[in-house]
């Protein structure tokens, strides 16, 4: 099922996401600007930001001492900030490692600012074989006249194989072309009428001569393309554009998704911001996984439902959402949070419940409570579970969430149950079923 989670991509990658599950990951965090990242450039938006800062990773610097490997280590001795961002991409590329396919491909776009520290950090995890290609995508504009460099208009996409194995799905050329309007962006190409209005272009046919061909026709013919992408950005009066800050052109996703994927393929976007990466997925009959920490991610990209064609919009709004985020679990009513800890576990509620909110796969029965946990919730779930036919003889297990925590008097029964009759009892919060582990 389609789903856009709203957390810590780290966590969702470890928790959510199953192992070898993925066909292509496209990745566009932050590429560690400094700056809050801001945008409201449509009419009657509301300002949409995130923060490219040290917000997201500077906690980081105690762990990484630990654990980052020697060279990182080093350069944090002089720009501590730094190293913790890349210890901070580090740990989420070895998530995205963890749940790709073999035969899939990983494309992380960033920039000059760190784009080489990436390369060590990918050929690490990836191995330096399965490097394929740097992809240079330049972007017209107005040059500045600068006192000691000249203008970047460009970012790198760092594009990897899971393993030798992706040779399988890939390909290097731009056929099918995703859309008319990409055909004639890309190849530059006047779209003419002919006399019954059948669309067709001039092409070239060698020694200066130019063919006329149905655009039809043309359109399954692709060309062999280099890893040097003249593709513009997005500009404010386009119809894609959301105000979103920092969002990509579909036409560069398109080429993406189709150098990589089949239809119906998996397609995970990790840090995916107004959702270009789920919106052209979806467009081009993929599945797709977004994940975004910023909740304004969601908001926008369910905004741009209207760039959906219609036969494919149903399946846009049943996307799922999930929360990963704990700030917005404590504002679920009773029953968004029973249900929402059920999809955590993956477990069913019990009709009648018989007083067992849940149970897992396992067989591992669940009370969810909004209040806090105390001796008698935990009794009252043992005594129900010793009658449940739904729960497996003998109990191995009690899992209580509470949206606002438990006392030491849970803490005392839980001890007696589990030295007493060998259940063990796990007592949680959001906070700790969210917890992000960094290693
Ligand atoms: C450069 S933007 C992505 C833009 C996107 N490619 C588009 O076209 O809209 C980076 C995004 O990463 C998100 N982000 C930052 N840290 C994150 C994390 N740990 N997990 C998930 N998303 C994160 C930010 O909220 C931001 O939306």
């Amino acid at each position: 099922m389609n789903t856009f989670y709203h957390g810590d991509c780290l966590f969702v990658l470890k928790h959510d996401i199953a192992p070898e599950s993925v066909d292509l990951i496209y990745l566009d965090p932050p590429f560690f600007t400094g700056k809050i990242q801001k945008g409201v450039w449509q009419p009657g938006a509301m300002e949409v930001s995130y923060e490219d800062s040290k917000k997201f990773w500077s906690e980081k610097a105690e762990i990484m001492r630990e654990k980052a490997p020697a060279w990182l280590r080093h350069i944090a001795l002089k720009r501590p900030d730094f190293a913790s961002y890349l210890y901070y991409m580090m740990v989420r590329l070895e998530a995205c490692h963890k749940v790709l396919k073999h035969t899939g491909g990983i494309f992380l776009h960033c920039d000059w600012r760190a784009s080489h520290y990436l390369k060590m950090i990918m050929d690490e995890i990836f191995g330096s074989s399965n490097f394929r290609n740097e992809i240079i995508w330049h972007y017209s504009g107005w040059n500045k006249i600068l006192s000691n460099s000249f203008e970047s208009r460009s970012d790198s996409i760092l594009f990897y194989a899971r393993s030798a194995e992706q040779k399988n799905k890939f390909r290097s050329w731009t056929a099918p072309w995703a859309s008319k309007e990409e055909y004639v962006r890309t190849r530059k190409q006047k779209i003419r009428k002919d006399e019954n209005g059948k669309e067709y272009v001039l092409s070239d046919a060698g020694g200066g001569k130019r063919v006329k061909r149905y655009l039809e026709d043309a359109m399954k013919v692709g060309q062999p393309i280099d890893n040097v992408w003249d593709l513009d950005k997005i500009n404010n009066s386009s119809a894609e554009a959301t105000g979103y800050p920092t969002q990509k052109p579909e036409i560069l996703l398109n080429r993406i998704i189709l150098s990589s994927t089949d239809e119906s393929d998996l397609v995970l976007d990790p840090f995916c911001g107004c959702g270009t990466c789920i919106i052209a997925a979806h467009k081009l009959n993929r599945r797709w996984i977004g994940i975004d920490i910023n909740k304004f991610a969601y908001d926008t990209t369910k905004g741009r439902e209207k760039q959906i064609p219609l036969g494919m919009i149903d399946d846009f709004k049943n996307a799922h959402y999930i929360t990963r985020d704990i700030e917005e679990t404590k504002l679920l009513t009773p029953k968004q949070f029973e249900d929402w800890v059920n999809e955590y576990y993956k477990a069913t509620k019990p009709h009648p419940d018989g007083g067992v909110d849940g149970i897992t796969q396992e067989g591992i029965p669940i009370q969810v409570k909004t209040f806090q946990i105390k001796y008698d919730t935990i009794d009252k779930l043992l005594s129900s579970s010793k009658y449940h036919p739904l729960v497996p003889k003998p109990i191995k297990k009690l899992i209580f969430a509470s949206q606002t925590g438990y006392d030491d008097s849970a803490r005392k029964r839980k001890f007696e149950i589990e030295t007493a009759e060998g259940i063990k009892v796990e007592l949680n919060t959001p906070e700790e079923m969210l917890k992000i582990e960094e290693n």
